[in-house]
């Protein structure tokens, strides 16, 4: 598996792979000097010729990023899955998507592609999670919620049941989402309301 990315979401991403007995063939990153993921043999800008028949994850967090990445690349797209997290037989997952340890997608889900289901983030059954959206550490999707893409749910959120989100949002670390949120809206606190 290749990964694209070399800050610390990739070590993460690193960890998933050497938990699930995947080989790191190597990693791309535009500014790879800086690289803070290390110990790799393999580290360069990114060339659609290197390794062409390996699969590829996107390890980069912010969620805009990822998605100009995914724009540009032509490998073939991997997945992440860390062998702690569950996902109900029943529930889609799209590909370059990264779940984390001891996540939990429960039933009839449907998880897009290049999305980030965090360290113990809990999505719980019958919700759609657009593409390259985010899933913070310990937040927790209750039933039925859609969250549109390229959104970040912020660690350790609660996003009550039926409650739709809209595309490009971001929602606040520990905020309890209670009613439906607009497209590009930044919401924060208990009840979540619109800070700018
Ligand atoms: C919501 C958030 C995006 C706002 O960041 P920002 O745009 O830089 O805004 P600021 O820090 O200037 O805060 C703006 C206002 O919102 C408040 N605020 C910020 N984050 C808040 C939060 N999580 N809950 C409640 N209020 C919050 C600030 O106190 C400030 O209030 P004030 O205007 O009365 O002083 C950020 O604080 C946040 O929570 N990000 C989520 C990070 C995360 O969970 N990432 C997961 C990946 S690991």
């Amino acid at each position: 598996m290749l990964i694209y990315g070399a800050g610390g979401h990739a070590k993460v991403v690193a960890s998933i792979l050497l938990a699930s007995g995947v080989q790191v063939t190597g990693i791309f990153d535009d500014n790879w000097r800086h690289a803070t993921l290390r110990g790799y043999d393999f580290l360069c800008d990114y060339n659609a010729g290197y390794f062409p028949a390996q699969p590829l994850v996107i390890a980069i967090g912010n969620n805009h990023d990822r998605r100009k990445v995914a724009e540009k690349i032509s490998h073939s797209l991997g997945q992440a899955i860390h062998p702690s997290a569950m996902i109900d037989a029943t529930t889609r997952v799209g590909p370059g998507i990264v779940i984390v340890h001891n996540a939990v997608i429960q039933a009839d889900c449907r998880v897009g592609n290049h999305v980030i289901v965090n360290t113990a983030a809990i999505i719980d059954h019958d919700c759609i999670v657009g593409d390259f959206a985010h899933i913070g550490p310990g937040a927790t999707l209750c039933g039925d919620v859609c969250v549109g893409e390229c959104t970040l749910v912020g660690a350790g959120s609660v996003v009550l049941p039926g409650i739709s989100i809209g595309k490009e949002c971001v929602i606040g670390a520990g905020s309890i989402v209670v009613s439906d949120v607009p497209d590009y809206a930044k919401v924060a606190g208990n009840p979540a309301r619109i800070i700018y």
